[in-house]
This record gives C-alpha cells, sequence and structure tokens, in this order.
C-alpha cells in the first residue's frame, strides 16, 4: 500500500522548529516560526489567560460538545473585534462566525466551501506569501497563482504592480489578502492604497479572503481592524479568517475564527447550514479549553482592559528590537542600509538575505531563519540580539 509514498520535503516553516528542537548548540535561536517570546526568550502565559484559566478550573465545569460552529459568545467576541461591536452587517442578519482549529483552521473551511460554491474560480495570492497559503488552497483543489506585491529592491511595496495584477484577475477570483502586518514581508499598504484596493476588488468583482492572524501587532486591535471594516462598509460577500494564537498566546489551544459576511439574512441561514457540514465532515466541533478562555476574556471588561494591555506591551517590545537590531547590524559593522526593518510591521522582518546565507546562519551559528529571508522579530532579546546582529554580520 505504502510502496509508492514519496517522502515529503519538510515543512518550510514548522519544519525550522524540528531541526532547531534536534540542534545541540547552546546559543541557537529560533527566528523562524511566527511566535512571540519575552525578553527571557519565554512564550508567556498572558495574566489575562491566566486569570480566565484559574476561574474556568475553579468553576469545574463539564465539557461536552460544543455546537459545530463553536461558542457563541466566543464567536461574537472574534466577530467584534473585526467588525466593531455595532456592525450594522450583523444587526442586518449579515454575518456569521465560526469558531475554527487557528487560523489555519479557519483559511480551510473558508477554502472548503469556496470550492463547493465557486469551483471554477482561481485563487490569488500575494508574490511572496505565508508559506501555507498556496498548499492550503491546492489541496482544497483550487489553482492558485501570485499577484504582485513586494518589491524587493525598496524593500517595500510595488502597488503600482499590485493594482496591474488585479485589473488582470477573472471575475469571481478569490483574492487572499494579508489585512495587517503581512506575513512574511512585514509591509502593509497604506489606507489610501488599501483603499484603491478595496475599490478594485468591487469593480472587478473580486472575492476577497481576508487573512488578519496579526491583529493588534501593527498599531493595536482597532486600528488594524481599519482594513476589515473598510472591506466590510462595501458590504459585499467576503470572507475573513482571524487567529488569536499570537495575541493570545495561545499557539497550541488553535484558537482562530472564520466570519462570513453574506448579502442577507436569508442566504446567511443558508450559508451557515452549508458551512456547519464542511466542519462536521472534517473534525465534528472544536475543542472547549482554548476557546473559553478566549471567550471569557473578549467578554469581561476587566480581562479585556488586562488582555489589551499586555499585548500593547508585546507590541512594543517588538518595536524595540526592531530599533536594536538595526542598531547592532550598524556596531558590527554592517554598512547596508536595514532602515526598513523599522516600517515593516507585526512580528516578522524580510530581511533580505539569501537562502544561501540563511544556510549559513543556520550552520555555522545556530540562527534559524525561513529560507525566504525571514525572520521573526519577535523571538529576539537582549540576551541574543548581540549575538543574533554578528551572525547576520559574518554572512552578509
Ligand atoms: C508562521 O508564519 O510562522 C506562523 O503563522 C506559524 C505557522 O503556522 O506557519
Amino acid at each position: 500500500l505504502f510502496e509508492s509514498v514519496e517522502l515529503a520535503p519538510r515543512d518550510p516553516i514548522l519544519g525550522l522548529n524540528e531541526q532547531y528542537n534536534a540542534d545541540t548548540r547552546s546559543s541557537k535561536v529560533n527566528l523562524g516560526v511566527g511566535v512571540y517570546y519575552d525578553d527571557e526568550g519565554r512564550i508567556p502565559l498572558l495574566k489575562a489567560v491566566h486569570k480566565a484559566e484559574v476561574a474556568r478550573i475553579e468553576a469545574a465545569a463539564a465539557r461536552g460538545y460544543l455546537p459545530i460552529e463553536g461558542l457563541k459568545n466566543y464567536n461574537k467576541g472574534a466577530q467584534e473585534l473585526l467588525l466593531g461591536k455595532e456592525s450594522p452587517l450583523t444587526k442586518e442578519g449579515r454575518t456569521l462566525t465560526f469558531q475554527a482549529l487557528g487560523g489555519t483552521g479557519a483559511l480551510k473551511i473558508g477554502a472548503d466551501f469556496l470550492k463547493q460554491i465557486t469551483p471554477d474560480s482561481k485563487v490569488f495570492i500575494s508574490n511572496p506569501s505565508w508559506e501555507n497559503h498556496r498548499a492550503l488552497f491546492e489541496r482544497a483543489g483550487f489553482t492558485v497563482e501570485n499577484y504582485t506585491y513586494y518589491d524587493a529592491a525598496s524593500h517595500g511595496l510595488d502597488f503600482e504592480g499590485m493594482l496591474a495584477s488585479f485589473k488582470n484577475m477573472p471575475a469571481k477570483s478569490i483574492v487572499v489578502l494579508h489585512a495587517c502586518c503581512h506575513n512574511p514581508t512585514g509591509v502593509d499598504p497604506t489606507l489610501e492604497q488599501w483603499k484603491q484596493i478595496v475599490q478594485l476588488v468591487q469593480e472587478k468583482d473580486l472575492i476577497p479572503f481576508l487573512d488578519i492572524a496579526y491583529q493588534g501587532f501593527g498599531d493595536g486591535l482597532e486600528e488594524d481592524a481599519k482594513v476589515v471594516r473598510l472591506f466590510a462598509d462595501l458590504g459585499i460577500s467576503m470572507f475573513i479568517s482571524s487567529s488569536f494564537s499570537k495575541s493570545f498566546s495561545l499557539y497550541g489551544e488553535r484558537v482562530g475564527a472564520l466570519t462570513l459576511i453574506t448579502s442577507s439574512a436569508d442566504e446567511s441561514t443558508r450559508v451557515l447550514s452549508q458551512v456547519k457540514r464542511v466542519i462536521r465532515t472534517n473534525y465534528s466541533n472544536p475543542p472547549t479549553h482554548g476557546g473559553t478562555i478566549v471567550s471569557s476574556v473578549l467578554n469581561s471588561p476587566e480581562l479585556f482592559s488586562l488582555w489589551e494591555e499586555e499585548l500593547s506591551g508585546m507590541r512594543n517590545r517588538i518595536r524595540n528590537m526592531r530599533q536594536q537590531l538595526v542598531a547592532k547590524l550598524k556596531e558590527h559593522g554592517v554598512t547596508q542600509n536595514f532602515d526598513f526593518v523599522l516600517s515593516q510591521r507585526g512580528m516578522f522582518s524580510y530581511s533580505g538575505l539569501t537562502s544561501d546565507q540563511v544556510d549559513r546562519l543556520r550552520n555555522e551559528h545556530g540562527v534559524y531563519a525561513v529560507s525566504s529571508g525571514r525572520i521573526c522579530v519577535a523571538a529576539l532579546n537582549s540576551r541574543n540580539i548581540d549575538y543574533v546582529a554578528k551572525a547576520i554580520a559574518q554572512v552578509l
């Protein structure tokens, strides 16, 4: 049965964890996967999460099955973070949110449902995009193509190229957009540019699939939702995958959500019934623990403000690491201008390192980065930053 099964390549991101864990060098640094570490190099357990967890344990709650679409208050909280508390779309019954197994799970439910309702659409992802986007939509049966996005020469956005790509997309193409903190480049369009993109999406009759896994890591929870709301204001049908993995530091709990905007309450009823079938035939219904914790925080004013404070602490620490990285590279004699790192947003920096340089970083210095040159700035800290900057200086 398995004779002809070929060996698959390692996952370009999670595969690095396997290599990193097997590395015995004590100086090793993992800048591969998108995970936030505190200045001690630890994945934090947020105070807001801990409080909600203690309350849950004390309540000794039973763990029956959740509804197929997940916890009601979790879905409500996730939706309000994206669309705001007073969204007219919600009042009209045109919004649906499903608890999902992380942002990836939300993308997968969305992709499977899209394949059911618009099987001939093509999917367009940014060039470059998160490593898993292409594979995930291909697995769902779609042909996936790139749209122009990053300009390596300026370390910025090729906005004209991006618009040109959009103009060439056939109607009903599915266009995957990173609503904030683009992964892997950290380069986002400005709000003015987004307005033009949104207009083009509508004119060309495209299907937007917004992916927002880093809400709160750009400028703040509300600020980072602006793009989602620009699209929502159009009132067109769309998909949004969101994640609390990073913002709640709950990676292993698989806490994400899929939100859909439909054109009527009647449509919502039918869509709800079909997406539930997608979920039921994949994993039946979502798990209880992580979702309950997130829901408690989102729905308690006290825990919510504690969470927001902790999230802003993470955001500020990352900014500080960006500044220190640029300064340290200079200190170690790098003459190339790395100031672009300061304007990139979110957890990542697309460093411009080649895959050969990334290999040398790993082999010679035990510093792990994604072969595209993406480094996770959120994994830098006051103890490892000098070592990392020196290692980068040496491979440049
Ligand atoms: C990343 O891009 O590193 C994260 O989103 C983790 C993942 O699942 O790839």
